[in-house]
């Protein structure tokens, strides 16, 4: 099965998804442009996507205006998961329930849809509101039909088990992948208990795990690997042998480096979906033959 159901969600989702901050445009060196975006989008679809994930941020826009261009009246049989709270530059995770509203009728107007699929709150507020009050807000937005369900990102275990005990959280948005595996202890355990939807962000470790980094790569100033510890030159060494042992894996399987490692991420218990993100169809292309690979039982002894 490609799809899997969320409790709150209007329609099952694809395990893997589209991630769309490199295809707002900015932050992942040049901008491909709206073009490119517009095909790789085509190509998720084409393949059996239908998650995309997006945030106000993203391109500061722009990312929601190439995803309402490129999928036209098709945005209403996918599921588009956006984000809420950061705002300004360097932005600050506002989580008040105004800032929620606010985010969320701009996110509404931008998309042309008449209520958003599911809201994630991006990163914990940087300005003290109360947990309480945000999810307060959001199941407030949610019953007035503004969105169908709100899930959160970049939580720890004890504020994410909070959360669940004051409202109905649907999802949590974490990262995970070959190389950062934090997630799955007590995180994963509140994830059980809770029986809460599963988004995986960042499978590809932002490319490392594609193996095309054979040597350290240089970044462009405003890319956001460029302040990556990972894409420093001692972490890159450390990690070089767990980079060549996924790209020796995916030949003996038949597969791009970059599929296994997405099909590794959802193979791991309680991951509903997969985000990847890619700027050009062909990415997207070599990304998706990890639908291949799910539930193959060789991804668990790797
Ligand atoms: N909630 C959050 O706080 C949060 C944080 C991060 C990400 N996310 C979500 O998760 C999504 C995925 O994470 P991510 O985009 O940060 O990282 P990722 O999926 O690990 O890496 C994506 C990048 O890898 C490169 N790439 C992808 N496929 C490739 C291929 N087949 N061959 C070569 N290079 C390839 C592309 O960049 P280049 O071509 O420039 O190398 C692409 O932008 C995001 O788009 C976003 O929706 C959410």
């Amino acid at each position: 099965m490609h799809t899997r159901a969320i409790d709150g969600l209007p329609r099952p989702v694809s395990r893997l998804g589209l991630g769309c901050w490199a295809i707002g445009g900015r932050g992942w060196g040049p901008d491909e442009g709206e073009a490119a975006a517009a095909a790789a989008i085509g190509a998720a679809l084409d393949a059996g996507i239908t998650l995309f994930d997006t945030a106000p941020i993203y391109g500061d826009g722009e990312a929601d205006r190439r995803l309402r261009r490129a999928l036209g009246p098709r945005i209403r049989d996918v599921t588009v998961a956006t984000k809420v709270g950061p705002r300004g530059e360097p932005p600050v995770c506002d989580l008040t329930p105004q800032h929620l509203r606010r985010d969320v009728e701009a996110s509404l107007r931008r998309l042309g849809v008449d209520r958003l699929d599911l809201v994630q709150a991006h990163w914990p507020c940087d300005l003290g509101t109360p947990l309480e009050a945000t999810v307060e807000a959001l199941t407030a937005l949610r019953d007035e039909g503004k969105i169908a369900a709100f899930g959160l990102c970049n939580y720890g275990p004890v504020d994410l088990a909070d959360a669940c005990r004051r409202g109905p959280v649907a999802t949590l948005q974490t990262p995970l992948s070959w190389i950062r595996r934090e997630y799955e202890g007590e995180l994963r355990r509140v994830v059980e208990a809770h029986r809460l939807g599963v988004l995986a962000y960042e499978p590809l470790a932002r490319g490392l795990l594609t193996g095309k980094f054979d040597r350290l790569p240089r970044f462009d100033a405003g890319d956001v690997r460029r302040n990556d510890p990972r894409f420093w030159a001692a972490r890159f060494a450390r990690l070089a042998p767990r980079v060549e042992r996924l790209r020796r894996a995916a030949r003996a399987l038949g597969v791009p480096p970059s599929a296994l490692a997405i099909a590794w991420v959802a193979s791991r218990p309680t991951v509903t979906t997969v985000l990847f993100g890619a700027k050009r169809a062909e990415q997207v292309q070599q990304n998706v033959r990890a639908f291949e690979l799910l539930d193959d039982p060789r991804l668990g002894r790797l």
